[in-house]
């Protein structure tokens, strides 16, 4: 939300995405994921940008290995620094800037070791499909029900603690206000004028 809401364009583009894949009748869920291509985009592109496990969890070898010619005996303890790789101008184009637009010509399964948010590969995380779909459905659902302003000029505060997972450092302050023609649950429960 903080980096949509430094990015109106993109915003503007996922609530129309919304308004016309689900519209106002009801709350999207998750039968509509599968026709809002670009909420999955911001969503992915939040995750290269800020991976909630920025240097994964540590692995250990179970044998010796050569990676990258890296010579690794058994039991090296192995720090993946998945922020690093996500942000890697060599893999990336502008890799500093949110541009969830990137995504649309992406596999993601495809290209495994170039985002990495749920680690890859047999230890990769079981809950990632859940844990997307969480998420998106919960932007997805504040974004179909509310308006969204920002109550300070300057861009959003991004810094982050991060010790095993990252966290925003200064939580999310911003202005909503029910969208008009919003009859979803998320607004009638607990609404007041
Ligand atoms: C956006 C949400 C989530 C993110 C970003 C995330 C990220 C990760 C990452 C990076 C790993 C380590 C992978 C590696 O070291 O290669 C991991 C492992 C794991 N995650 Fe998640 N996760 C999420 C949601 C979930 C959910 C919803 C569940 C369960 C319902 C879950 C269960 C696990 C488990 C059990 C492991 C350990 C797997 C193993 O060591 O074999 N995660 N997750």
């Amino acid at each position: 939300m903080s980096l949509l809401l430094d990015h109106p364009e993109a915003l503007h583009r996922l609530r129309k995405e919304i308004d016309n894949g689900v519209g106002h009748g009801r709350l999207l869920n998750d039968s509509d994921l599968a026709r809002l291509p670009f909420l999955r985009c911001v969503v992915n592109e939040t995750l290269r940008l800020y991976p909630p496990v920025p240097l994964l969890l540590p692995h250990c070898s179970s044998e010796d290995c050569i990676v990258v010619g890296y010579k690794i005996p058994k039991d090296t303890i192995l720090l993946v620094n998945a922020w690093a790789m996500h942000r890697d101008p060599k893999v990336w184009d502008k890799p500093e800037r949110f541009k969830p637009e990137r995504f649309e010509a992406i596999e993601v399964e495809r290209e495994g070791f170039k985002f990495v948010p749920f680690g890859t590969g047999r230890r990769a995380c079981p809950g990632a499909s859940m844990g997307l779909r969480t998420v998106s459905l919960a932007l997805g659902a504040l974004v179909q029900c509310f308006e969204w302003e920002k109550v300070v000029e300057s861009d959003m505060n991004m810094n982050y603690n991060s010790k095993v997972t990252m966290q925003k450092a200064t939580p999310l302050e911003a202005m909503c206000i029910r969208r008009q023609q919003a009859v979803c649950p998320l607004t009638t429960l607990n609404y007041h004028k």
